[in-house]
């Protein structure tokens, strides 16, 4: 949704784009500056739009890297309490406090609440520029690791910073923060508001923000397009239809510097699955690891051991979608908690085949928890239904968790 917001933001906004852009008319030189400038001046605007879209998809690659120290600052479900962050002011002292203390372990006493929290933070309020730094600095180095230019992790880097100087971590403030960062910043307030109470609330919100949090003329220039029916009109068929592939493949061509292979792109997810909890450190890499030594061992060609080591690094992204809370818990798991965990496959499916060369991928990873037997999870498949991809994966999955003393895989 950010990323609607986004679009009609830069079509809107585009000579907002353009005054930041260096442009110098010649017209003594005989040829025509004129169109030779406007067409490059445009190949910009794209090549813009196109990192800025690109960071819109990144800006939150980094949010797995804190999610552990989220659950345990605030002995609650990660995912929940990172939602509920987006809808307070967390500059505001009272706001803060009073999200700290509904957050932390809901039920719990206030006299458990906060000593937990005296006790995770030492005393020290500045949890929201240690959680920021994290995933902040992480989502900067997925950028550059995926081949992204400085423009595009810098986006994501300042992404929390606010116009009056007084956000997270940095604490940058103007024209210093990146161009990118400040639209993405509104962006994702307006989506985050317009989506859970509707598109006056979202207005509201980033008028009262205009010049703390927001850039006043980015605020400006959402408010003129408030009244214009045919904007939101589009707003909410894109809610209904969109998809995040179609959306991108237009821009997807502009930037044929983007030389990236597909194992690059596994091993970058790989390093945000793994990072969200101690325990999974480097498990999809090492379950990437075993199928390809079984795949050798077993004289696959060599593009069937490299699907191998891809279906291998992302067999487990579909855990982005469950709570740390669940993934950390010492001792055993109650029957809830478990029937959580025994989605993660099927997320890793949904996920995966939104990828249209990844469908069989997708099926492969989606049943590393099944089982000959029947017994496993998500699908029970029966023995004839898994194949033997299937099984590689499944027994380097297995391996790994009984090597590493951990039950969940
Ligand atoms: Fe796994
Ligand atoms: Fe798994």
């Amino acid at each position: 949704m950010t990323l609607y917001i986004l679009f009609f933001t830069i079509n809107k906004g585009g000579k907002f784009l353009m005054d930041n852009v260096f442009v110098d008319y010649d017209i003594d030189k005989g040829i025509n500056l004129l169109e030779v400038l406007s067409a490059l001046s445009h190949a910009l605007d794209i090549k813009e739009t196109f990192e800025l879209y690109c960071a819109a998809l990144l800006k939150d690659s980094g949010c797995s890297s804190n999610a552990s120290r989220v659950y345990k600052a605030f002995d609650s479900d990660d995912l929940k309490t990172k939602f509920n962050v987006k809808l307070i002011d967390w500059t505001n002292i009272i706001e803060s406090f009073k999200f700290a203390i509904n957050n932390t372990k809901p039920g719990a006493n206030l006299f458990y609440k906060i000593s937990h929290l005296l006790s995770e933070t030492k005393g020290d309020p500045k949890l929201m520029d240690e959680l920021t730094t994290i995933r902040c600095n992480k989502g900067f180095e997925i950028a550059i690791s995926l081949g992204f230019s400085y423009n595009v992790a810098n986006a994501i880097k300042f992404l929390d910073e606010h116009w009056d100087g007084n956000g997270s971590p940095y604490k940058i403030k103007g024209e210093k923060i990146p161009l990118f960062s400040r639209i993405l910043s509104i962006c994702q307030t307006f989506e985050v508001f317009a989506s859970n109470f509707g598109l006056q609330a979202a207005f509201d919100i980033i008028n009262k923000r205009k010049a703390k949090w927001f850039d006043p003329e980015l605020v400006d220039l959402f408010n003129s397009f408030k009244n214009d029916n045919s904007v939101w009109e589009r707003y909410y068929n894109f809610l209904e239809n969109y998809n995040i592939v179609d959306l991108g493949k237009d821009l997807i061509d502009i930037d044929k510097n983007l030389n990236i292979s597909t194992k690059q792109i596994a091993e970058t997810f790989a390093l945000i699955i793994d990072t969200k909890t101690p325990f999974t450190y480097n498990h999809s890499k090492r379950v990437a690891d075993y199928c390809v030594l079984i795949s050798n061992e077993l004289g696959f060609e060599n593009n069937r051991v490299e699907f191998m080591y891809v279906v291998g690094l992302l067999h487990d992204i579909g855990k982005l979608g469950v709570s740390n809370k669940i993934l950390e818990k010492p001792g055993k798991l109650d029957d809830n908690e478990f029937e959580m965990i025994k989605l993660h496959p099927k997320y890793s499916y949904e996920i995966l085949k939104n990828i249209k060369s990844f469908g069989y991928l997708a099926n492969v990873a989606g049943s590393h928890h099944e089982r000959l037997d029947g017994k496993g999870y998500y699908q029970a498949l029966k023995e004839h239904q898994i194949n033997e991809d299937m099984r590689i994966l499944a027994v380097c999955d297995v391996f790994d968790a009984l090597r590493s003393e951990r039950l969940i895989s």
